[in-house]
């Protein structure tokens, strides 16, 4: 279990006030102008031995990803762009840093901004998130007024702005470069890609989009090194992360623990254990909606991590763990999101929003049974179709929840479809 002494966000549930002194005396903006004054390349190489990978859901390491950006200025402003849409379903930490410790999160954006020689930061957040909206910018207000961020930002000499911008609920804005067009003022659809943002961003200017949770751990990995951050967790796996459990448990929440915790423990510790006991566990998706589900007899053994979990065919996604106990409709949840994924699909490319409505329809027939057995491989079929196919990830989202019923649950369906068709002869 992680300790005490190691634990990144200590005022997570908000037992504290969020505000500027509380935050001071748990250690936030304590020496930032000397972190700057290291300079660049030192930041980026103390994240890159830190071993952090994106919180956002694809696990990319972060301080790779503020190299990318250009060394030298051609004259365009750079941009850091923090990714506070959290729609993935079942995912609600990044909501937890924001109105509890929203200090983590503006001086990640000094620090990370600095790095990437970007002079704004702009924080895009999720339009239901109001109460955090309004937090957000009481914090940057009070570092405003305390020159921790402005034109001086912590007497550092460094000019940078840290702006708030609200989105309207759309889950592909969620989507690195949707997120950037809706930002532009435009509808919420993905670019293709190249160019990358590094290059071509948001206005057109180098940036990055870098998950909240990301940004909010880089002051600590700084002041505390990133051979701390390394030494916890497993290789390629490092560092604390913030699980997210909901569903079928006694205690649903939040917390932060050691990357690399067993499933199984993480469940029983924090979320005080699957209803009606472990063996009533029938299946949990590990990382937010997008990911394959894993029956108990994976989850008995599986370590919450990016390869573990790998390894056994998901991801850890955005490590949002949504526990389902043997009363559950396995396929009406599926039929769920395959739903959502339909609804939330932005219509630019044919085989997700073609595909996505076909597999939702679909599905709403398997719940019931009222489905041939050879339109199971049909749909898995497409499903491959679409995933891989697309502009953007909603697709693979779209298929993989579906892959995963399949991989484990099929005789389940089938049983539907021929107890139907019994019922259909008899009458
Ligand atoms: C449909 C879709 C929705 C996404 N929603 C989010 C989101 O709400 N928050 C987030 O941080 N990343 C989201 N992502 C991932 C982002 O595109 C991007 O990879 C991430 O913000 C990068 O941050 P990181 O490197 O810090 O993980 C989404 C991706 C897709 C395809
Ligand atoms: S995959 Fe779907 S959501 Fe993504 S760009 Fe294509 S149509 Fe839009």
């Amino acid at each position: 279990m992680l300790a005490d002494k190691d634990r990144i966000f200590t005022n997570l549930y908000g037992y504290q006030s969020y505000g500027l002194d509380a935050a001071k005396k748990r250690g936030d903006w304590d020496g930032t102008k000397e972190l700057l004054a290291k300079g660049v390349d030192w930041i980026i190489d103390e994240m890159k031995s830190s071993g952090l990978r994106g919180r956002g859901g694809a696990g990319f390491p972060t301080g790779l990803k503020w190299s990318f950006m250009p060394k030298e200025s051609d004259g365009r402003p750079h941009y850091l762009v923090v990714n506070a849409d959290e729609g993935e379903p079942g995912t609600c930490k990044d909501r937890e840093i924001m109105r509890h410790d929203p200090h983590k999160l503006i001086e990640g954006c000094l620090v990370a901004g600095f790095a990437m020689r970007a002079c704004a930061a702009y924080i895009y957040i999720r339009g239901e998130f109001v109460h955090e909206a309004k937090v957000l910018e009481d914090a940057i207000a009070e570092c405003y007024k305390a020159g921790l961020i402005g034109d001086d930002a912590c007497g550092s000499g460094y000019k940078f702005d840290v702006y708030v911008h609200r989105g309207a609920g759309a889950y592909i804005c969620g989507e690195e470069t949707a997120l950037i067009e809706s930002l532009e003022g435009k509808k919420g659809q993905p670019r293709l890609k190249p160019p990358f943002p590094a290059n071509v961003g948001l206005y057109g200017c180098p940036s990055t989009v870098n998950n909240v949770e990301s940004i909010a751990v880089a002051p600590t990995i700084l002041r505390r090194g990133g051979a701390w951050f390394a030494s916890l967790g497993r290789e390629n796996n490092t560092g604390t992360k913030l699980f997210c459990i909901s569903g079928h448990v006694n205690n649903p929440c939040n917390v932060e623990e050691e990357m690399g915790i067993p499933l199984k423990e993480l469940i029983e510790k924090h979320a005080g254990g699957v209803r009606g006991g472990w063996d009533n566990l029938l299946a949990v998706i590990p990382g937010g909606s997008s990911v394959h589900m894993i029956p108990k007899s994976v989850c008995d053994t599986v370590l919450m991590d990016f390869d573990s979990l790998r390894a056994e065919g998901t991801g850890l996604g955005t490590a949002a763990v949504i526990v389902m106990d043997k009363s559950t409709d396995i396929v009406r949840a599926i039929a769920r999101l395959s739903e959502f994924y339909h609804h939330e699909s932005c219509g630019q490319c044919t085989p997700c929003r073609e595909g996505t409505g076909w597999m939702s329809r679909v599905m709403i027939r398997m719940v019931s049974g009222e489905a041939e057995l050879d339109e199971i491989d049909m749909l898995l079929d497409v499903t491959r179709k679409v995933e891989g196919h697309t502009i953007c990830a909603l697709g693979d989202a779209a298929a993989w929840p579906i892959q995963g019923l399949f991989r484990h649950f099929r005789p389940e369906v089938e049983r539907r479809i021929l107890e139907y068709k019994n019922s259909r002869t008899a009458a």
